[in-house]
């Protein structure tokens, strides 16, 4: 059995885990931003860093407290190496490099896609390879199949924005506050999903990828004609999301000829609970599985970055100090 730390800083979340490798979660702090960029309505990148430099280290000392162990119990420290925000992947991951160093450990790269892709494997031990995998967040909005450890087939993407941040840019546009996600999903909860006729992008098209921008404007547009309540508007977007998601992963489990056996959902867009139910409905009736973690393993946070750490260091993967961090590395 490993235990691992794993460390979190590409976005605007600062956080540490530690994890075993037979899935056992023994810590996890996690350290929000959203007073700092609320009042731009948006992550700011230099805010983000400067946050995440103030937050690593004390973190990472409150997780190790919390576990009642020190770095020298721990087997390997993971850390995001990317992508994301740059100056943020580079705190966290010079921060993994030099407790490396000063401890003695080996150091783990993980490539933030690969935490969200793995943390199904946290939340269910039972969930074998291969499995379809819906990863839906801010900054991306991917189908891939998930074969093994470092073993990805990306089967769609979006060509142009990702789920999530067509979620947070709906909330700008109405006025909902930020962060997007979670504020449009509660005004959801009170208007009617038929209200307001939107558009489903790409919808019944051959490839199974996905199209938001124009359902971002369909949304200004409905803002704009001033008819219809916000949470009316709200609830008609998060339903056009929900069709889009749901025909595009649709489309992608008819082309498979893997022997996949579960249709799993990760990433921050994952905690939206109506995306839950209607991919729970999907997978059931193509006669799949179907495992979602639990919502604070959805957003970003360190537990998954420690659980691909254990993951990847079960297959014997480490690296090295020169691993550099990237804003942009495809899984
Ligand atoms: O995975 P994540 O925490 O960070 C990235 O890797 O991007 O995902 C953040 C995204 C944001 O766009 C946020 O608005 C969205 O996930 N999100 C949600 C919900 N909670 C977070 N979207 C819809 N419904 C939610 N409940
Ligand atoms: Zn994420």
């Amino acid at each position: 059995m490993a235990l691992i730390l794993g460390i979190e800083s590409s976005c605007d979340e600062t956080a540490a885990a530690l994890v075993t490798s037979d899935g056992r979660v023994l810590a996890h702090r996690l350290a929000g931003q959203e007073e700092a960029h609320r009042p731009f309505g948006g992550v700011v990148p230099e805010l983000a860093a400067r946050a995440h430099v103030e937050m690593a280290v004390p973190l990472v000392e409150a997780a190790l407290a919390d576990a009642g162990v020190t770095l020298a119990d721990v087997d390997a420290i993971a850390a995001t190496a990317g992508p994301g925000l740059i100056g943020g992947v580079m705190v966290g991951l010079m921060t993994g490099k030099a407790l490396a160093h000063a401890a003695g450990k080996p150091l783990i790269a993980v490539n933030h896609l690969e935490g969200h892709a793995l943390s199904p494997r946290l939340a269910d031990r039972e969930l074998a390879f291969p499995y379809l995998l819906l990863l839906v967040s801010g900054g991306h909005c991917q189908l891939l199949l998930v074969r093994g450890v470092g073993d990805y087939r990306r089967l769609a993407t979006t060509i142009d924005d990702a789920a999530g941040e067509a979620f947070d840019k709906t909330a700008k546009l109405l006025g909902l506050g930020f962060p997007g996600g979670p504020a449009v999903e509660r005004a959801a909860a009170k208007g009617d999903p038929r209200a307001v006729p939107l558009p489903r992008p790409l919808v019944g098209s051959g490839e199974p990828h996905f199209s938001f921008a124009g359902l971002k404007s369909a949304v200004l547009r409905a803002r704009d004609a001033g008819i219809h309540r916000p949470e009316d508007i709200a609830a008609s977007f998060q339903q056009a999301v929900v069709d889009c998601l749901v025909d595009r992963t649709r489309r992608a489990i008819a082309a498979i000829d893997d022997d996949v056996g579960a249709l799993v959902v990760a990433g921050g867009v994952a905690a939206n609970q109506a995306i839950r139910t209607a991919l729970a409905a999907l997978a059931e009736s193509s006669g799949l599985a179907f495992a979602a973690p639990p919502l604070w393993l959805c957003t970003d946070n360190g537990a998954m970055i420690a659980w691909a750490g254990a993951e990847r260091f079960g297959a014997g993967l480490i690296d090295d100090m020169e691993v550099p961090a990237r804003a942009r590395w495809p899984l």
